[in-house]
């Protein structure tokens, strides 16, 4: 028996969380999905009731976990918490904790969805494109960093950003594996032009291509100019791998190429073995809270990713990617994409084309 851990968290978070709950039910019941699935409070609602983002509680839990899945985190009522005391501590922790570096972001166009992107659907049909975000490293975790007082009662705020060579190999490694199953192709993204972790990055990528993947075809693009490539030309992307903060950027760039934010699940993974940590990429969306309206799509093909990568189960995984596709065609839409159903409805929807793809 297998366990996933569900980090419901902050905002939409719980809702769409628990459509993935009712899915994998419904899995466990119809064909036999063998998963216990628990709970821990997570972000904001943890930092309510026990104090902190991130328990050492629900830290141990994770890491004893087959797969841990996050509904969302993060709120306006937690914006002035002490740094570390911030929902996004909380997982910035778990993704450290967990040694989760590699973070796998399809981007991925439904045929059903083409015309809901804010690009023309030529532009956008048929796009295929995976985003490989370093999560553990650089900007975001780079010391020193803090906002200081200058005797002048004037402040100086201080983020760093490194890489190692070590780091850098590991996420292009992931890359250029990823690309051996796709279309073989590799581009990788920094600013070289003005950074020294940049030409690192592009040393390191080049001399690891050089010397194991000269198979894949790689090429090198400065990120802002990946930016409006993005925008201008998606589909000339394979697998485009970059650092975690111009990673941040540019899936949620790419994923309004696909129609919504809400429909981009993500996979975070480390070394094999280990327990995998999948998130939807939007956030807690607090606007749209609780009202029962939230796309549970992207939650849904998360929990897709870990029955492929982290439960063993790609057949699984497989079905309820295309259950997704068939509720799309079928024409189940949530609001963010141009329809009408709630959370629950659209649950249902692929619900019942899990149900259909049952029959022969
Ligand atoms: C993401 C989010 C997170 C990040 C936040 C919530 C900390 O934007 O997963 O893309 O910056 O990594
Ligand atoms: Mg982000």
């Amino acid at each position: 028996m297998k366990t996933l851990l569900l980090l419901p968290g902050d905002g939409i978070g719980p809702e769409v969380s628990g459509e993935v709950e009712r899915v994998a039910e419904w899995l466990a019941r119809n064909v036999g999905l063998e998963l216990a699935i628990e709970r821990a409070p997570f972000g904001g609602a943890s930092y309510d009731a026990d104090g902190a983002p991130l328990t050492d509680a629900t830290k141990a839990r994770a890491l004893a976990a087959d797969a841990v899945l996050m509904g969302a985190v993060g709120g306006p009522q937690w914006a002035g918490n002490a740094r570390h005391l911030r929902p996004e501590a909380g997982l910035l922790n778990l993704r450290s904790a967990m040694e989760v570096f590699a973070n796998l972001r399809p981007i991925y166009c439904f045929e059903a969805l083409a015309g809901a992107s804010s690009l023309k659907p030529e532009i956008v049909s048929g796009l295929d494109i995976m985003i490989v975000r370093e999560l553990t490293g650089g900007v975001y975790f780079g010391q020193p960093r803090g906002i200081e007082t200058l005797p002048d009662g004037s402040k100086r705020g201080v983020d760093t950003q490194v890489y190692t060579t070590a780091e850098i190999e590991r996420i292009a490694r992931v890359a250029f594996e990823l690309a051996r199953q796709r279309s073989n192709k590799v581009c990788s993204a920094e600013k070289s032009n003005v950074m020294e972790t940049g030409l690192l990055w592009r040393e390191v990528v080049t001399d690891l291509h050089k010397r194991e993947y000269s198979d894949v075809i790689l090429t090198h693009m400065l990120a802002d100019n990946a930016a409006m490539q993005i925008v201008h030309n998606p589909k000339q992307f394979d697998v485009l791998v970059t650092d975690n903060l111009f990673g941040d950027i540019l899936s949620d760039e790419a994923a309004m190429c696909t129609g919504s934010l809400g429909m981009l699940p993500s996979a975070a993974i480390g070394a094999p073995g280990k327990p995998g940590l999948y998130e939807p990429i939007h956030g807690s969306a607090p606007d749209i809270a609780g009202k029962g309206v939230a796309n549970p799509l992207a939650a849904i093909l998360s929990f897709a990713m870990a029955l492929r990568l982290s439960l063993g189960r790609i057949d699984l995984g497989d079905r309820l990617f295309a259950a997704v596709a068939a509720a799309l065609d079928a024409g189940a839409r949530t609001r963010d994409i141009g329809g009408t159903l709630g959370t629950r409805e659209m649950g249902d929807a692929v619900i019942a084309a899990l149900g259909k793809s049952q029959q022969p």
